[in-house]
């Protein structure tokens, strides 16, 4: 039973070495980012942590729609942009997040561009100009109310975005509607980066 103990508490207490060791130095990669609907929905996006056993916390902050998410948080709402949360002190200028666009297929995630203030999306926009623009309690959190210049989605396209999100193996199948306004989409993010 001691050896038992003892083991336990040696297999614990590496399992802590190894979180903080990651906490100070998240390396990220595109195989860091999967199928959307794998994470977990809030209010219409989702949200993960790429650090063992920190989920929760990132869900307490989601829930309670205000305060600072932990380091390891990742959020996103269409799939093509992310968010992901550094340690604190990371890169103060954005609240320590780093902000990435993403190329992604039935194949995976491909890492288009990422960085701190100078990331611009397919739209044209500057990523940080924008969520620097959520008032300090929403920690650079936009959504539709936090103060955040808003973007050309209704939340009718960014669900369906989700819900077709390619590297999702095709678990949903849109309808000729939606299959529609995805064209349509396809469309305005074409015209937008011409
Ligand atoms: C024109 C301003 C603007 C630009 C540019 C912009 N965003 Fe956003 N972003 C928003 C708004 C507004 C929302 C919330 C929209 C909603 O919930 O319908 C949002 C939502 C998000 C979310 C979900 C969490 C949240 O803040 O609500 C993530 C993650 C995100 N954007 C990442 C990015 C990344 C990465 C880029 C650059 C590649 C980017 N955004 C560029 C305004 C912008």
């Amino acid at each position: 039973m001691r050896i038992i103990k003892a083991v336990m508490l040696t297999v614990s207490a590496s399992v802590v070495t190894i979180t903080s060791a990651l906490a100070e130095n998240l390396a990220i990669t595109e195989a860091d980012f999967n199928c959307m609907l794998d994470m977990q929905p809030v209010r219409g996006f989702y949200v993960d942590n790429l650090i063992e056993g920190k989920l929760q916390d990132t869900l307490a902050v989601a829930g309670a729609e205000q305060g600072a998410y932990p380091a390891g948080s990742v959020v996103q709402l269409v799939p093509g942009e992310v968010m992901v949360k550094h340690p604190a002190g990371f890169s103060p200028a954005t609240k320590d997040w780093e902000f990435f666009e993403l190329n992604v297929s039935a194949e995976g995630t491909e890492i288009g561009k990422r960085g701190f203030v100078d990331v611009v999306n397919r739209f044209g926009g500057n990523c940080f100009a924008c969520h620097a623009q959520a008032k300090p309690e929403f920690d650079m959190i936009c959504e539709t109310n936090h103060g955040c210049e808003p973007i050309p989605l209704t939340r009718e396209m960014t669900t369906l975005l989700q819900k077709t999100d390619p590297r999702c193996g095709g678990r949903y199948t849109p309808t000729p509607e939606e299959m529609e306004l995805l064209k349509a989409l396809t469309a305005q993010l074409s015209a937008a980066s011409e």
